[in-house]
């Protein structure tokens, strides 16, 4: 912990005043570094000697933004010592002598908002800078709405605001945010643009009006956000601040950009946000894994099975630099798994997210093969073949007589035993699933499945793999389904129900999307392939003992209907892939209904969200309270990053904390329900999943 005098640092280079903020790790606006900064700039103006002054970030950035953890105190009515941002701009935009930002890493949120009080900004080309605000449900709340438009245009300003994507340092030139990109050294750059600078007039930011012109850019944003739908408040938000600052002045622009801060940053949304936001990098910390917990390095690995997953896995890879082995069980099956990585690929170039040199440097690094030859060389084998336990085992056992000593057997099985899978094996302690989520090469999800005799040191390689693969790792425990289809089976059952009782497929999934999910759970069960689940449900009869079935679902396999794949589901698909209503799928309905006895009743969207969202709720409680997810924001994470729950209701154990554990609980006793057991008692408690850890 910095001493408060630590955290901004003044230093001179003869007439030149340097202020360094050394806040580690990203330099956030903590309390005591607005202070600082201020204090600094008032200092180096009373010092007649000095004659510009320059701000830069100590350590590997400049300015992360406001500091996140205060808003949480904020909204809460805990004591927050975050001061106003907006006034500490202005003392700086208030300097006598020129205040030049020396900018490097990222000059986020309040990082560029300060940077934009400024007279002069440069900057390193690799620097980024950008209003994130958005992507944590609120808007900028430092005059960055008032400034930005103000310096960089209503487009760019509306674009960067509205989205939240950061911009290149080259970027930032070209739109007037940046004054100079810095080749060499920053802070001797920066001082000497100080010098070039120092005796010259200069003006405010807040007094150009020379940018806020463009009339019809305020309604294209509205347009283009309402092209793509489903706004978040803060989006709106943004775009109604920005067209303050083209209505009003800087003073009372910055008076209604408050007002909606505000109003976004007390919203579920925003808290949902700020969840994830914290939730994202709260799951990489395992409690019962020491931090100094070996990780092993992984050069090279292998992959087994050239499928819809091996090949996606495989792509994963490749794409973070590995070369990669890719095993097939017949030439055909090669051949086939090679080319839709071609095609892949292929079809990323064509959209402009990858050149053609580097697909062919990527294909590169795949080698298929028939064989085991060379296995005994890679770090970690990924074993991707059909959902058979037979077959893994046999799979298992073929690898343990290849593999090197030290060599980390991964399985992406996405239900069945790790530990059994490991018996197959001499080695089960450095057996491990790392369930990667389809399409793998798009989804941020890894669930790592840590068996009962996984070493420590292969959990820590497999989490810390994750993040070299830009994935989130989220550690589980070895359960059927795991955590995520473990919730994933009883709410898709729901919406099967929901179905059976009354309500149309497109109704269902209508209803879950406008809720805020990716996709309706019908239309996701149609991408997925109707058959996995179907076929997990044929090998494991047990587990769905006493348990209403699908039986939808079933016939439409039967029929076979396996979704998208066959073009067939529950709905009937296009060449473009757009869901149609099918005639086969109403009368095989009305069937079902019709020998189940069952009188169709309208079904409202309210039920439909409750009763879907509240069994993936329930089946979350049963894993928390069995230890199979180490903690509530855990499963959120797993549902945020693989499953297409809004990030901004912050997963579902996070909802049901926003609805209160009560009202789920009665709720789902309307349903004629057993809630599980920890849900009733912290509800009982008065209590929320977001706050309980298992006793130890
Ligand atoms: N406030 C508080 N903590 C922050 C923070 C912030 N603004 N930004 C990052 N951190 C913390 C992270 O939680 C993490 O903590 P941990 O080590 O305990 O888990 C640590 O700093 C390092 O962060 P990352 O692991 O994310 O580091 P990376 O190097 O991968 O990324 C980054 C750096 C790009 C700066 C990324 O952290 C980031 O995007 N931060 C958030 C930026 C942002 O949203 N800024 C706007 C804030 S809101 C605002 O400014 C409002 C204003 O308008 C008034
Ligand atoms: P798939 O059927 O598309 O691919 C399996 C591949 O394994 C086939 O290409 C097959 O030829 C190959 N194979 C079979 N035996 C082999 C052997 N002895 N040696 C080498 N290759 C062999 O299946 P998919 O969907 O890729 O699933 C693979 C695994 O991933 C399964 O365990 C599945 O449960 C899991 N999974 C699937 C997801 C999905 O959405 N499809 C998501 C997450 C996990």
């Amino acid at each position: 912990m910095s001493e408060p005098q630590d955290l901004v640092v003044f230093s001179r280079d003869g007439e030149i005043g340097i202020i360094t903020i050394n806040n580690p790790p990203v330099n956030a606006l903590s309390p005591g570094v607005p202070e600082g900064i201020a204090a600094g700039v008032a200092t180096f103006n009373a010092d007649p000697a000095i004659q510009a002054i320059v701000v830069i970030g100590g350590g590997r950035t400049f300015i992360a933004g406001a500091d996140i953890k205060e808003f949480g105190k904020i909204t809460s009515g805990q004591k927050s010592a975050a001061i106003g941002l907006v006034d500490v701009c202005l003392q700086i935009e208030d300097s006598a002598k020129p205040v030049i930002m020396a900018i490097h890493g990222t000059a986020l949120g309040g990082g560029l908002e300060t940077a934009m009080a400024g007279h002069y900004r440069v900057a390193v080309a690799s620097a980024q800078v950008g209003q994130p605000e958005v992507k944590l449900g609120i808007i900028p709340g430092a005059a960055g709405t008032q400034r930005l438009p103000r310096l960089a245009g209503l487009p760019v300003a509306l674009d960067m605001c509205v989205y939240g994507a950061p911009i290149s340092a080259s970027a930032a030139l070209d739109c007037g945010i940046l004054d100079d990109v810095i080749m060499g050294d920053l802070l001797q750059g920066a001082i000497d643009f100080a010098r070039d600078k120092a005796g010259l007039p200069f003006s405010k930011v807040r007094d150009r009006q020379d940018k806020l012109t463009d009339a019809g850019a305020i309604a294209a944003a509205r347009a283009k956000l309402e092209k793509r739908g489903r706004a978040l408040l803060a989006e709106t938000r943004a775009i109604d601040a920005i067209e303050a600052a083209t209505q009003l002045s800087f003073a009372d622009g910055c008076a209604k950009e408050a007002e909606y801060f505000k109003e976004c940053l007390f919203s579920n949304q925003s808290k949902g946000m700020i969840h994830s936001f914290f939730g994202e990098r709260a799951v990489a910390k395992i409690p019962d894994l020491a931090k100094d917990t070996p990780v092993l390095p992984v050069k090279s690995v292998a992959v087994i099975g050239a499928g819809t997953m091996g090949g996606g896995i495989a792509m994963v890879y490749a794409n973070a630099g590995f070369p990669v082995l890719l095993k097939e069980s017949t030439p055909e099956a090669l051949e086939r798994g090679l080319a839709t990585i071609r095609k892949n690929y292929a079809n990323t170039v064509q959209k402009g997210r990858l050149t053609e040199a580097e697909m062919e440097q990527r294909l590169g690094r795949i080698t298929g093969t028939l064989t085991y030859d060379g296995f005994d060389a890679v770090d970690l084998i990924t074993e991707a073949v059909f959902e058979n336990m037979a077959l893994k085992q046999q799979i298992f056992a073929e690898i343990d007589a290849v593999a090197r000593p030290g060599c980390i057997l991964a399985s992406n099985t996405s239900t069945l035993d790790i530990d059994a899978i490991a018996s197959a094996t001499k080695r089960p302690e450095w057996v491990i699933g790392t369930h990667f989520f389809s399409p793998a090469n798009v989804m941020r999800l890894l669930e790592v499945v840590r068996g009962a005799r996984t070493l420590p040191t292969v959990q820590a390689t497999a989490m810390a793999l994750a993040k070299q693969l830009k994935k989130t790792g989220v550690m589980v425990g070895n359960c059927f389904g795991f955590v995520g289809n473990r919730m994933f089976g009883p709410y898709r059952r729901e919406a099967e129900l929901l179905v059976q009782e009354g309500a149309t497929p497109q109704q269902v999934d209508a209803a879950l999307y406008n809720f805020g999910m990716a996709m309706g759970p019908l239309a996701t069960g149609d991408l997925a392939g109707l058959d996995v689940g179907w076929r997990v449900r044929q090998e494991n009869p047990a587990h769905f003992a006493g348990v209403r079935q699908p039986v939808i679902e079933d016939r439409l396999v039967e029929a076979g209907r396996y979704g998208q794949k066959t073009g067939q589901g529950w709905y009937t698909y296009d060449a473009s892939r757009r869901p149609q209503e099918d005639a086969f799928v109403t009368n095989l309905i009305q069937e079902v209904r019709k020998q189940n006895g069952i009188v169709p009743r309208a079904i409202s969207a309210e039920e439909t969200v409750t009763r879907t969202i509240y069994a993936l709720i329930n089946e979350g409680a049963h894993i928390l309270a069995e230890g199979f997810a180490l903690r509530s924001v855990d499963i959120d994470m797993i549902y945020v990053m693989g499953y297409g729950f809004p990030a901004w209701r912050g997963g579902p154990m996070f909802y049901a904390d926003t609805v209160g554990l009560a009202k789920v609980v009665e709720k789902m006793k309307s349903f004629g329900w057993t809630p599980a057991p920890l849900l009733v008692q912290l509800a009982t408690e008065g209590r929320r999943f977001t706050d309980w850890s298992r006793p130890l």
